[in-house]
């Protein structure tokens, strides 16, 4: 359970290096709404504009509830991955999910028909999001996790409002999965169970949820190992289902949950610290999940929502029920990064080019066609086959307006790539294959401190940042974070001061 607990911190702490906005950054929680100029409250507990009115967008603590572009509404799909071409990262991404299937930051390949989530050495992974909303579904991901102590991979739904439906793969125990669930972002530290299968790295496994809105069951290869009832969620204190109820994506991650500068709590839970000479880190330069389907099928939603279109989901209220959701036809694209829900054409001229799927979705098959040939001797590309793009900073103005900024969570690695390990240009230049990454990695951990008080979540320093992946929670300086699901850690403490954001 300190598991369940760490893992559920999840606070995202990103840090942006590189832009000056950061500095700046201003936090939302529950007691501290975003101001007009900053309106949207991202998953990472940042104000912004722009990408932060995106997916993660938490209209609970925005500016206003309408401060949050309308969330696309669920489409059934299988997805596969012989290329790349459905990602898009996500300082490019303004919300058009008829173009992308995934927004993602960190670092994403391909191989062999598989798509790979991969940790290259110091660096704090990779987060990948449906653009598409779930309300209630079943998702079936064919995969493999990561392994390693410290390594964490995660397969989650999360809401706007932090509802989460998790499975966690801890890679310090291949021979067990573990599965948890959130409501409205509360930590409790009983809601982790474990289900025990055959090693995670090296077999494939077919892993779904089946999101009813009576119940959550949680199965692998069609054998169901948990099941949750709405009825047993009830808090007769407060009145309400304490059930994972509103519109969420799909996320996959891979994060360093045994960081060494993550809280000691949270690198208990992971295994240990995080071993950055792994047996994967020395063969192929990175940590790696390897995903070879994600399958989505929307149910319908409840009988008692106002539907007066089919295109979005959005909130009423600051209530984060299922309640609150209706669903319209409301536009989803913002314009540009300068834009927020309730200014949806802001910066229209101004970045067009860079608002324009084309040129997204040319990164991305770049990055696909590349990583064909990467696999000639191995199965996996390596990390030198991983690049690191300077591309796609969207200009900023005076308000962030790309949560995990130009790296984002990236950002501290990136800061720390100099010197460290990831791969940079040089080498991608040797490389002839390869690939794209973005900028940055997951950005979540938790950290002990923070798990064992939500309350450190609203007391966190600034920070900036935010990235697709994990859940929110808090953290204390220095040290990093983790969602419940995936996302990382991170803290490198340079860069930390003055830009950790935390939520
Ligand atoms: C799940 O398994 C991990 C080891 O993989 C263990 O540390 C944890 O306590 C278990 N959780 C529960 C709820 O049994
Ligand atoms: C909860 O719901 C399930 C399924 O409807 C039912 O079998 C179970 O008895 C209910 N439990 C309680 C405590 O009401
Ligand atoms: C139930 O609701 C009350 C009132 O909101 C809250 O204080 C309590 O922590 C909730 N119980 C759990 C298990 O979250
Ligand atoms: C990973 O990076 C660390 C720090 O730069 C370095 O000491 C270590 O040797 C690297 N691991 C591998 C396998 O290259
Ligand atoms: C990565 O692949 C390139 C090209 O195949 C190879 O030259 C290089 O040694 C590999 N690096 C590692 C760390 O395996
Ligand atoms: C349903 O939503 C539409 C559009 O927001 C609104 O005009 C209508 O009044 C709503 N109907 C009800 C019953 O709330
Ligand atoms: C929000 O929830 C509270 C408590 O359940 C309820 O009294 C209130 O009417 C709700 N607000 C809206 C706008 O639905």
């Amino acid at each position: 359970m300190l598991g369940s607990v760490c893992s559920r911190v999840a606070a995202g702490v990103f840090a942006l290096a590189i832009l000056p906005a950061a500095l700046a950054a201003i936090t939302c929680d529950a007691d501290n709404l975003c101001p007009e100029s900053a309106p949207c409250c991202s998953q990472y507990g940042e104000c912004g504009i722009g990408a932060y009115c995106l997916g993660g967008c938490n209209p609970k603590f925005s500016y206003q509830v309408e401060s949050c572009a309308p969330q696309p509404i669920c489409v059934d799909n299988s997805y596969t991955f012989d290329n790349l071409d459905s990602l898009e990262s996500n300082t490019k991404y303004l919300g058009d999910s008829s173009q992308v299937g995934f927004v993602y930051t960190g670092y994403p390949l391909e191989s062999d028909g598989n798509l790979l989530a991969t940790m290259p050495n110091g660096s704090v992974g990779t987060v990948i999001a449906t653009s598409t909303y779930v309300w209630y579904g079943k998702v079936d991901v064919v995969m493999k996790s990561s392994r390693g102590q410290g390594v964490v991979t995660a397969f989650i739904l999360f809401s706007d409002v932090q509802d989460e439906i998790d499975w966690e793969f801890v890679g310090a125990d291949l021979g067990t999965v573990q599965t948890n669930y959130y409501y409205q972002g509360i930590l409790d530290w009983f809601n982790s169970q474990n289900i025990s299968l055959s090693d995670t790295f090296a077999n494939w496994h077919t892993y779904s949820v089946d999101w009813q809105q009576d119940y959550i069951q949680w199965s692998v290869d069609g054998q169901v190992g948990r099941t949750l009832y709405k009825n047993a969620t009830y808090n007769a204190t407060s009145g309400e289902y304490m059930f994972p109820q509103t519109p969420s994506r799909v996320q996959l991650s891979i994060w360093p949950g045994g960081l060494a500068s993550n809280a000691p709590g949270t690198i208990a839970w992971a295994g240990g610290e995080i071993n950055w000479n792994s047996e994967d880190i020395q063969e192929v330069g990175y940590d790696y999940a390897m995903i070879k389907s994600i399958d989505v099928q929307c149910y319908s939603p409840p009988s008692f929502v106002n539907q007066s279109g089919g295109k979005s989901y959005r909130y009423l209220n600051r209530n984060g029920t299922q309640e609150s959701v209706v669903i319209t036809d409301d536009d989803t694209v913002l314009a540009s990064f300068e834009a927020s829900g309730t200014d949806m054409n802001a910066g229209e001229s101004s970045s067009s080019s860079a608002a324009s799927s084309s040129s997204t979705t040319s990164a991305a098959s770049s990055i696909a066609s590349s990583s064909t040939t990467s696999s000639s001797s191995q199965s996996i590309p390596n990390a030198s086959e991983v690049e690191q793009s300077s591309s796609a900073e969207p200009s900023t103005s005076s308000v962030p307006s790309i949560p995990g900024g130009s790296g984002g969570g990236n950002d501290l690695e990136r800061g720390s790539s100099s010197s460290q390990s990831i791969p940079d240009a040089s080498e991608m230049s040797e490389s002839s294959s390869s690939s794209p990454s973005s900028s940055s990695g997951a950005s979540t951990s938790s950290s002990a401190s923070s798990v064992t008080s939500p309350a450190t979540t609203a007391t966190a320093t600034a920070g900036s940042g935010f990235s697709q992946g994990g859940s929110t929670t808090s953290t204390n300086a220095g040290t990093v974070v983790t969602p419940g699901f995936g996302l990382l850690v991170v803290s490198f403490i340079t860069f930390i001061s003055g830009f950790l954001f935390v939520i």
